[in-house]
């Protein structure tokens, strides 16, 4: 699957293809070309996936590497048993965050597109994207079912800004948050789909969003770009700020502290030594490499926004 993304023309070269790499002239034009590879190449983990095969007890629930206590005095006093419980725990975190943002997303699609041209590419690749996040959301929910028999959320406070976000967020900001979360899941999941230490439903669902998401990804970076024509500086510096904002609070979601107690872990012990984990926090800044070119190159990458990406160890 990984060959049917990187060869897909629809998404430019695949693998760390950013905005600066292939100038596109539009979201139409991109959108048209997303809609025939859409076409071609959908899938459904509700149809494709095995639910009831029974879970091989020796298999994680993501790579190792990218559990987030991995390198810490912690992770080595652990059992192979606890690491595998701790990152299918993590993993299921990760999921249900990702759930949670994009239902967030599917709204702010919906909303931007209301009274769009219906006629247009533009318009019917985003109902695409909304039926695509729909099944995602679905798969994600299925799997932490599966896998840990329970859900995350975010912070109550955070649940409460996401709503406030959907509500207000438009154009530029609406897009490049589409756009952060997806980058962020992105390097994790191609990483973890290749990886024969996961469980192989974890691995085919990654694979599904990996390859879905890369259309989203060159949607949204066709929608941000047209959105930053000719707006004013105070508009760049306000929406850079959002954006960076909302990233912020998505990355720092990720992992639940819930899942450490499910998976018999001391709270505050995981907490304190993940926060200082270093290894950590290159694996969050390595996959948002391109994410920060892109940007930069819109203008997007603003001194105060930066702050908050270094706070959440994106760049
Ligand atoms: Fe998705
Ligand atoms: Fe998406």
């Amino acid at each position: 699957m990984t060959a049917a993304i990187e060869r897909d023309p629809a998404l430019g070269t695949g693998v760390g293809e950013t905005a600066v790499s292939r100038p596109d002239q539009g979201p139409d034009e991109v959108a048209e070309r997303l809609l025939a590879s859409a076409a071609r190449l959908s899938r459904n983990a509700m149809t494709e996936i095995d639910w009831s095969l029974p879970m091989e007890p020796d298999k994680y629930g993501c790579s190792p590497e990218w559990s987030s206590l991995y390198g810490t005095d912690y992770w080595d006093e652990l059992t192979t048993e606890q690491r595998i419980a701790l990152t299918r725990h993590e993993f299921a975190s990760i999921m249900c965050i990702g759930i949670w943002f994009e239902m967030i997303l599917q709204q702010m699609v919906i909303t931007d597109q209301y009274l769009g041209e219906y006629h247009s590419p533009e318009f019917q690749f985003a109902l695409i994207e909304v039926a695509d996040e729909c099944r995602h959301s679905l798969m994600f929910a299925k799997a932490s079912e599966k896998m840990v028999g329970r859900s995350y959320h975010p912070h109550p406070k955070i649940g409460r800004l996401g709503k406030l976000f959907k509500l207000i967020a438009k154009d530029e900001v609406a897009y490049a948050g589409i756009l952060v979360a997806e980058e962020v899941l992105d390097v994790f999941q191609r990483g973890c789909m290749r990886d024969d230490r996961v469980l192989p439903f974890i691995r085919t669902i990654n694979e599904i969003h990996v390859l879905e998401e890369s259309r989203h990804m060159k949607f949204a970076r066709e929608e941000v770009r047209a959105s930053m024509q000719g707006i004013s500086a105070k508009r760049r510096h306000a929406s850079a700020l959002s954006v960076a904002l909302g990233a912020s609070l998505i990355v720092e979601s990720l992992i639940q502290p819930q899942a450490y107690a499910d998976a018999g872990l001391d709270v505050a012990r995981a907490r304190r030594e993940a926060a200082g984990n270093a290894h950590f926090h290159s694996m969050i800044r390595s996959s948002c490499t391109h994410l920060m070119e892109f940007l930069d190159e819109v203008g997007l990458l603003t001194k105060p926004a930066l702050r908050f990406y270094r706070k959440a160890h994106m760049i």
